[in-house]
């Protein structure tokens, strides 16, 4: 494996929902969910995802994902400009895990007929499909028997079991979990995220993984980056960003973060705005930070590169 090259990248890249203002129908506005994201993913690591509701992580990870076309900028995959279409041979390349185990599963299909579907596609003929699906059970630890059952039959981690198999079974070198754990209880919760650890090691598969838990991200992930407003604010190694948080708001999701130590006082500090702005010319974190200067008002923040893979968009770490 090339350890260390770029698996996925993408530039400038933007998603914007069309909205219709309720007063002024007519007045076009936009949710910036996906706006100007220039990431570099490496092979084989796990890249956390985190942020509050609404910051934009599952519309990336849709976008990534090729469920959903960008407004503007570029998604290169291997090397390849994969932006508004994937070449045949790179068909379940990239595949997608979301958080409902319920919706995910067709309920009138058998799990065999579940797990056969995404190698239809691909021209897998029934009997070596059938062979995968027994190795793809078996791997998320489920007995081959549950071929035949229906996703009904099945309690929620087992259901989150098969549509981990079931984006598996193309044999995908990049995974976007969106939440995957989210909807179980914790026991289960933590038995699937040490399957997903434990199968990203056996098939070297590189992970994105979307969470607004900060424990789970900890657990998960080599590198996290911090989405506010539909951009990227911070980046960075796992212990760059957890031991040296830089953004405020970055600072403030982690001050919501349990400490290990359950003699420290832990003073969350709960934002009472939550409306997001998705200002052009100005920092969009600017109504919610508290250590706002002049020139945030007056120009939008870029990447400051503070030390080795770790990058924040915020004027206190400007030079000039
Ligand atoms: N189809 C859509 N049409 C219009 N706006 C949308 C659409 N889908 C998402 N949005 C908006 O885009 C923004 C980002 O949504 P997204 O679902 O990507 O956020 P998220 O970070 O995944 O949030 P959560 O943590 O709640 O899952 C939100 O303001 C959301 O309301
Ligand atoms: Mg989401």
């Amino acid at each position: 494996m090339d350890e260390g090259s770029i698996i996925l990248k993408t530039i400038n890249l933007r998603k914007y929902y069309e909205v219709r203002s309720k007063i002024l129908k007519r007045v076009k506005q936009f949710v910036k969910a996906v706006d100007d994201v220039t990431i570099e993913i490496k092979r084989g690591e796990t890249l956390a995802v985190v942020g509050e509701s609404g910051s934009g992580k599952t519309t990336l990870g849709m976008v990534l994902g090729k469920l959903l076309e960008p407004t503007d900028g570029k998604i290169l995959f291997k090397n390849l400009d994969i932006t508004y279409s994937l070449p045949k041979n790179l068909l379940g390349k990239i595949r997608l895990v979301f958080q409902d185990p319920y919706s995910a599963l067709n309920p009138r299909l058998k799990i065999v007929d579940s797990l056969i579907e995404p190698l239809q596609i691909m021209n897998i003929g029934r009997k070596e499909a059938i062979e995968k699906v027994a190795h793809y059970l078996q791997l998320v630890g489920l007995p081959e028997s549950y071929m035949s059952y229906y996703p009904h039959m099945l309690s929620g981690g087992q259901r989150q079991r098969v549509v981990v198999a079931r984006a598996l079974i193309t044999e995908p070198e990049f995974l976007i979990l969106d939440e995957p754990t989210s909807m179980l209880d914790v026991s289960t919760q933590s038995q699937i995220l040490r399957l997903l650890r434990s199968i990203k090691k056996e098939k070297q598969i590189t992970y994105l993984f979307i969470t607004h838990n900060l424990v789970v991200a900890r657990y998960m992930a080599n590198r996290i980056a911090v989405m506010y407003a539909g951009q990227i604010v911070e980046i960075g190694g796992k212990s760059n960003i957890f031991q040296n948080p830089l953004h405020p708001y970055t600072r403030t999701l982690l001050s919501a973060y349990p400490s290990p130590n359950p003699r420290s006082q832990w003073n969350p500090i709960i934002p009472e705005e939550l409306t997001v702005k998705y200002y052009e010319n100005k920092c969009r974190y600017i109504d919610r930070c508290s250590l706002k200067m002049q020139k945030c008002e007056k120009n939008m923040p870029t990447d400051i590169k503070v030390e080795e893979d770790h990058y924040v968009k915020c004027f206190l770490y400007a030079e000039t």
